[in-house]
């Protein structure tokens, strides 16, 4: 069945060009910060508004689980708390379908099929798990559920057919795995997956923002971080507790721009307006980096720079947050509708699948005359 003729040239068909698949989702662990909003929210709501992709963003608690088996509690504090980030950054239910791992079983058996197709010398070389079980000090207890998420996230990409994953640098590693799983998938059962592409924020800074104290990736672990809901007066704290540089002590002392984390900030968030409407006696971030380096600027006045930024960026963040916050059953209503949604297109998928292997028995013709025939 799969080796059905199709028509191969459909150029001057009338029909719009199907739309291109974008999908993405992040653990309910914690809140999302500054991180996140940076490396992959925005621009996951520019995708929204573009014509040729339609977007799926999913809250991926069966990931969380891997890690947090025995503290579902904080699985289920952190879905809402995910759920209000996505609609105060501006996700749109009517343009992005919002939805919730656990809800689509469909997932856990693709995601059986593909373990088959993967080994586990290649589980175990995956740079990302690797550097995770390492952070996460499993030491010789990985839990198995954990080592083999990647197979699961190849499940949640291939399952709605998706191209395109935004997401950090960091899912590079996995989606390499993804393209892997499909290519065997493929080679063996027939062209039913689609192979995944990485899309990064178009900015590096963007892709690995520091935390606040300049010691690495924003992370709520590391305690670094700047989070969506987090309200003004902590924001702006934690804006003026930034690392700078050391050795600038007095405002004439020259200064080092780079890993000052204000200066990195600026260049994630600053726009040509900003400057203008904060700073107008600078032209450019050049401008005010040079004045920094030769020395003269201050690091309260670029601090009071970055916080005027930051708040102006989080004002409409913070504005639907209370919105869906005071209206959390529409919350609720709007992942519930998302998963309904994505499970039907999940579930035609699986059976596509299913038949391909070749263990739909009961609706087989073909297979029904052969075992006929076998014993004829
Ligand atoms: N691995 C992602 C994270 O660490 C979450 C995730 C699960 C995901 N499944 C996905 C991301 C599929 C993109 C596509 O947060």
């Amino acid at each position: 069945m799969k080796n059905k003729t199709t028509v191969k040239d459909d150029s001057g068909s009338s029909k719009a060009p199907a739309k291109e698949i974008l999908l993405t989702g992040d653990r309910p662990t914690g809140q999302l910060h500054l991180g996140h909003y940076a490396g992959t929210l925005k621009k996951r709501v520019e995708l929204q508004d573009d014509v040729r992709y339609k977007q799926f963003v999913f809250i991926s608690d069966i990931q969380a689980l891997t890690d947090n088996a025995r503290d579902p509690d904080k699985i289920r504090q952190n879905l809402i708390e995910v759920a209000l980030d996505y609609l105060s950054v501006g996700l749109d239910p009517k343009k992005t379908v919002l939805f919730v791992q656990s809800q689509i079983p469909e997932l856990a058996e693709l995601t059986m099929y593909y373990m088959n197709l993967v080994t586990l010398g290649r589980l175990q070389r995956n740079p990302t798990v690797k550097s995770e079980m390492k952070d996460k000090g499993f030491g010789s207890n990985v839990p198995a559920g954990f080592l083999s998420y990647p197979v699961s996230q190849a499940a949640d990409i291939t399952a709605f057919k998706a191209k395109y994953v935004p997401g950090g640098e960091d899912q590079e590693p996995i989606i390499e795995q993804t393209r892997e799983i499909v290519r065997a998938f493929n080679a063996i059962y027939g062209d039913i997956l689609v192979e995944p592409y990485l899309i990064l924020p178009g900015n590096d800074v963007c892709n690995r923002l520091p935390g606040t104290d300049g010691k690495g990736k924003m992370s709520k672990s590391l305690g670094n971080a700047i989070y969506l809901a987090d309200p003004a007066n902590v924001v702006k704290e934690k804006i003026m507790n930034m690392y700078t540089d050391p050795n600038h002590l007095k405002v004439g002392d020259p200064g080092a721009v780079e890993g000052n984390i204000p200066f990195i900030y600026l260049r994630a968030f600053a726009k040509p307006e900003h400057l203008n409407k904060y700073l107008p006696e600078y032209k450019s971030l050049d401008e005010i980096e040079a004045h920094y380096r030769r020395g003269g600027l201050g690091d309260m006045k670029v601090k009071r720079l970055l916080n005027e930024i930051i708040q102006e960026e989080l004002a409409p963040i913070r504005e639907r947050r209370k919105y869906y916050e005071n209206n959390i059953g529409l919350v609720l209503q709007i992942l519930q509708d998302g998963c309904k949604e994505a499970r039907a297109i999940a579930s035609d998928t699986l059976q596509q699948v299913r038949q391909a292997i070749g263990i739909e028995y009961f609706q087989d013709e073909t297979l029904k005359k052969m075992y006929i025939e076998k014993y004829k």
